[in-house]
């Protein structure tokens, strides 16, 4: 996140000559232009990684003799200092020095003189933004997947408190068949699992480095981009080096594993909405993620999930930029991909905002059993339960639907659920019914009895609970 203390650029000086690259121009660059063109108000953000990547790349050039001993430990020295500047908020930032790195480049020159010069032998912005981003999506992702783990933590435990509450199970959001709330629970927990593996699987393949790619086609140095990789973390360099400077892949992969996760959020958001209302009224979010109406005083809406559904729009807006933004792209870089930050970094923190809300508001949840238990009762959930009793006593399946049709009709008639008529009243509708029916028209039978894995029985969600916790402790 940008360091508030940090010092906004200035755009005093946006018509003079850009050091770094002024050599054929004849006049300074238009002021306006530059402010066009600059892209230092949000890639500032990269300082840190744009350091590390620099120290790196000196460490290297040293190695093969490209840079002396002492010109690299100057070089360090005086990047190691503006980074502990720029943390401070102690630094300038010119837009008329465009970017992060230029900004730093043109720091450090000024702090060690001309050895600072040196710095970018055999490297080009483009190897070394594209290595910035990926060092810094790449720990974002380490963050970001820790939140998902804290929400999954609290999810689960939830689960295995209510792994035998009963309430409504929906299709198209009318009651179909019981549930119990750890179920529901734990179904998000899977929905979030696959996010995690989404979201390390893009961590694997963006864990190349582009440095040593330069502008597009290498660089005529004996440099060793092995060693550049291995000292920042990376499990390999990069194969091509035309690809590495324009390859963006990474960005729309993660903003696609980002979008799906919100989706996946907007979805438990929306449930969240139905339960807390009265007509639902299944659960209660403690006050201090809800707020109140200016007008009307019996209000306590739910905040927190509403702006995370609606957050999910603009995190699917910015995958959708990224890929209209990569579309039709010729080889190589070209400055079009400089506008591929703003949306990466939105989602960042945009997931980052929404998971930590989650983590703190899923654990607080309070269930209203009793509501979950009556609604579960009122919609004839335990029909198919019937038919498949029938089907037990050797009805055809299709008779035996029709059979039950004709029970619930009569129950919607009488207003009773079907576990609430006598057995006189069942045998009406076929002699095959027993006194055992009631065993299997209960709430608590009918869930018990999809007792394998996955299913809902309070004894299946309690080992899936303590399943779900292993795999997460084994992370
Ligand atoms: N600010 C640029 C970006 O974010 C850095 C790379 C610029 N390279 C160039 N050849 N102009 O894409």
């Amino acid at each position: 996140m940008t360091d508030s203390r940090e010092k906004k650029p200035n755009s005093s000086n946006v018509a003079a000559a850009n050091q770094a690259w002024g050599g054929r121009f004849h006049e300074p660059v238009d002021a306006f232009v530059a402010r066009f063109t600059a892209s230092v108000q949000f890639d500032r953000r990269l300082y840190r990684e744009d350091i590390q990547g620099s120290i790196a790349h000196a460490q290297m050039l040293a190695e093969v003799d490209v840079l002396n001993v002492d010109e690299r430990d100057q070089i360090i020295a005086g990047l190691e200092y503006i980074e502990e500047q720029i943390s401070a908020g102690n630094f300038a930032w010119s837009v008329a020095r465009e970017d992060v790195h230029m900004n730093i480049e043109a720091a450090l020159t000024e702090r060690i003189g001309s050895v600072g010069k040196k710095l970018h032998t055999g490297r080009s912005r483009n190897d070394q933004v594209a290595t910035d981003i990926r060092l810094w999506l790449r720990h974002q992702i380490d963050d970001l997947t820790l939140l998902v783990g804290q929400l999954q933590r609290g999810i689960i435990i939830l689960a295995s408190q209510h792994h035998d509450t009963i309430m409504p199970g929906f299709t198209h959001l009318q009651t179909a068949q019981p549930v119990t709330f750890g179920h529901h629970l734990l179904a998000w927990n899977e929905m979030l699992e696959r996010d995690f593996s989404r979201l390390i699987d893009c961590r694997e393949r963006l864990n190349q480095c582009p440095l040593g790619s330069a502008a597009l086609a290498g660089t005529t140095y004996p440099i060793d981009r092995q060693s550049s990789a291995d000292k920042l973390g990376f499990a390999k360099p990069s194969e091509n080096s035309l690809d590495s400077v324009s390859d963006r892949d990474f960005a729309i992969e993660f903003c696609s594993a980002a979008s799906i996760l919100m989706t996946h959020l907007s979805r438990i958001s929306e449930e969240l909405i139905l339960w807390t209302s009265a007509q639902f009224n299944f659960i209660h979010l403690p006050d201090r993620f809800c707020t109140g109406s200016s007008i009307m005083p019996q209000k306590k809406n739910p905040d927190v999930p509403e702006l995370v559904r609606g957050k999910t729009a603009r995190v699917t807006g910015n995958l959708v930029a990224l890929l209209t933004l990569m579309k039709s792209q010729p080889l190589a870089y070209n400055k079009d991909n400089q506008e591929d930050k703003e949306p990466l970094f939105d989602s960042v923190d945009t997931l980052a905002d929404c998971l930590r809300a989650f983590a703190d508001m899923i654990p607080a949840i309070v269930a209203n059993k009793d509501a979950m238990y009556s609604a579960a009762k009122a919609g004839f959930s335990t029909a198919t339960d019937l038919a498949d009793y029938l089907v037990g006593r050797g009805i055809a399946f299709r008779d035996a639907h029709e059979i039950v049709g004709k029970s619930v009709a009569y129950g919607v008639e009488k207003a009773r659920d079907l576990s609430d008529m006598s057995l006189g009243e069942l045998q009406q509708f076929s002699s095959e019914i027993n006194i055992d029916i009631f065993d299997v028209l209960t709430l608590e039978g009918s869930v018990a009895a999809r007792s394998h894995l996955g299913g809902t029985a309070p004894d299946a969600v309690k080992a899936a609970a303590v399943r779900a916790l292993a795999r997460l402790e084994q992370r």
